[in-house]
């Protein structure tokens, strides 16, 4: 019998680095101070075990011989949950989805057992809410299955022989910080057992064939507690993100083994839980003022779906000798770079002005194919001139103000023409790509000085 050792092992909170002893900085992700000292009983090196989903007789097997009977993909009853899955539940995958405390993320997954209760055998496993408060959601959200089991608890051996004997298809933990393993020494949520319970939850998942949904709260800094362990073990990470004060969330898949991992998806919370938004474009678009300076329409790739956000923008006089400049929803130094290509290529002296951008919603936007919008909603503070607000604009700006091509432009160019925009305003060289303009204005330009000649 191989004979257990208590020894003091430093762990990362931010990436699980590893080491005998505490350091100040990470080596692993150069994090400060997030070392923390755990007490882990190393063991020997015993039997080697199977991996997950593995075979005992050591038999090699050809691709034509696997069945894929049992693999079709599980509908979740949220389109834009499938959408973000690659079309659906792979059977026996392990699925995370982090996101900040209160964002929803127990609310979608008790959706989606009610959705999947009728015809699946599903488990709801909570460690962070007693089977009253569980019931108060559920009273909130409307109607449920009895066929619906749930189970409190926070002990992984005692949840894995439930799980054994329930034998269900689909089973949630909520969260992966409150369970302990009795085989590791350490507090719930610490690194060893984050990583020793999902790594227990991988061979239940690949083992019995089981999808299982993983809750993981994500710390301040944005990762998931003890984490970047997690997701390299885990098929499918998703993060689910939103602005507290607004009442949509975005549902966004950062690695996903069983298809695109730029897909997102579009709730609103609501009083009787999340309502998908089937058309995330006209959501973002509400409340878009009329007739103002410094406000433009461009539309951003997510995924397959083409998403029309406002961007705006503020341009006034400074009073200092450095100009104040901030930017939301989008990276700050691309803005600093597009006003610098304004100022020199584009001929406006915006080098002693404040300037502020926003894209407007809340939303989170990193498509250089919103460059150009960005460019004219600068230019259109600056002069004081509005944009026509039936037009929309998209191309990435490159440094020599040169207006450059971006994929999908016949997607984009359809959704403007949906939502009823007259115009668009893309870059020349994708024009000739365009199958579909009936009805819609198409501007090609080379450069952001013809762009910015379209603004007044
Ligand atoms: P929750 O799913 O508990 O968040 P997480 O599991 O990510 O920590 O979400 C809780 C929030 O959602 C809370 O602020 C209340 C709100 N909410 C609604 O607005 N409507 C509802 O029907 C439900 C169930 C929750
Ligand atoms: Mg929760």
């Amino acid at each position: 019998m191989a004979k257990a050792k208590k020894v003091s092992v430093y762990f990362c909170q931010s990436c699980g680095y590893e080491s005998s002893k505490w350091m100040g900085q990470c080596p692993g992700c150069r994090e400060w101070n997030s070392f923390v000292e755990e007490i882990v009983e190393k063991k020997s090196a015993g039997k080697v075990k199977s991996a997950p989903g593995g075979n005992e007789e050591l038999k090699t097997t050809k691709i034509s011989e696997i069945d894929m009977q049992a693999k079709e993909r599980l509908q979740t009853g949220f389109q834009e949950l499938d959408r973000v899955l690659g079309g659906g539940i792979v059977p026996g995958s392990l699925v995370l989805v982090g996101g900040d405390p209160g964002i929803g993320k127990s609310t979608l997954l008790l959706q989606v057992c009610r959705n999947l209760a009728d015809a699946k055998e599903v488990l709801y496993i909570s460690g962070e809410e007693s089977l009253q408060q569980i019931k108060m959601r559920a009273q909130r959200i409307g109607q449920f299955s009895d066929k619906l089991q749930l189970f409190c608890d926070t002990s992984l051996e005692r949840i894995e022989q439930v799980i054994n004997r329930e034998k269900p298809q689909v089973v949630i933990i909520d969260s992966i910080q409150t369970m302990y393993s009795e085989d590791v020494g350490s507090a719930p949520g610490s690194v060893s057992q984050v990583r020793e319970t999902t790594a227990r939850l991988l061979q239940i998942a690949k083992g019995m064939d089981v999808t299982v949904f993983i809750v993981g709260h994500v710390t301040k800094e944005g990762v998931v507690a003890g984490p970047r362990v997690l997701e390299h073990m885990v098929d499918t990470v998703l993060y689910f993100e939103g602005d507290r004060h607004a009442s949509y969330r975005i549902l966004r898949g950062v690695k996903n083994r069983f298809g695109s991992t730029n897909e997102i998806g579009v709730f609103e919370m609501q009083e009787a839980g999340l309502q998908e938004v089937e058309n995330p474009s006209e959501f973002m678009l509400n409340g878009k003022p009329q007739g103002a300076s410094g406000s433009v329409v461009a539309c951003s790739m997510e995924g397959t779906r083409p998403i029309l956000v406002e961007i705006q923008a503020l341009v006034c006089h400074s009073n200092f000798g450095i100009p104040r400049r901030t930017a939301a929803g989008t990276d700050l130094n691309r803005v600093n770079l597009l006003m610098a290509v304004l100022e020199k290529r584009g001929g406006l002296s915006l080098s002693g002005s404040d300037a502020y951008v926003n894209i407007a919603g809340g939303i989170r936007m990193n498509e250089p194919a919103i460059d150009l919008g960005i460019v004219m909603a600068l230019a259109s503070s600056f002069k004081e001139k509005a944009i026509d607000e039936r037009m929309i604009c998209y191309g990435e700006v490159g440094l020599s103000g040169e207006v450059r091509a971006v994929n999908m432009a016949q997607q984009r160019v359809s959704e403007a023409k949906k939502l009823g925009f007259s115009s668009c305003i893309l870059p020349k060289v994708s024009v000739a790509g365009l199958t579909d303009t009936k009805g819609i204005k198409i501007i090609g330009v080379d450069n952001i000085r013809e762009a910015i000649g379209w603004i007044g």
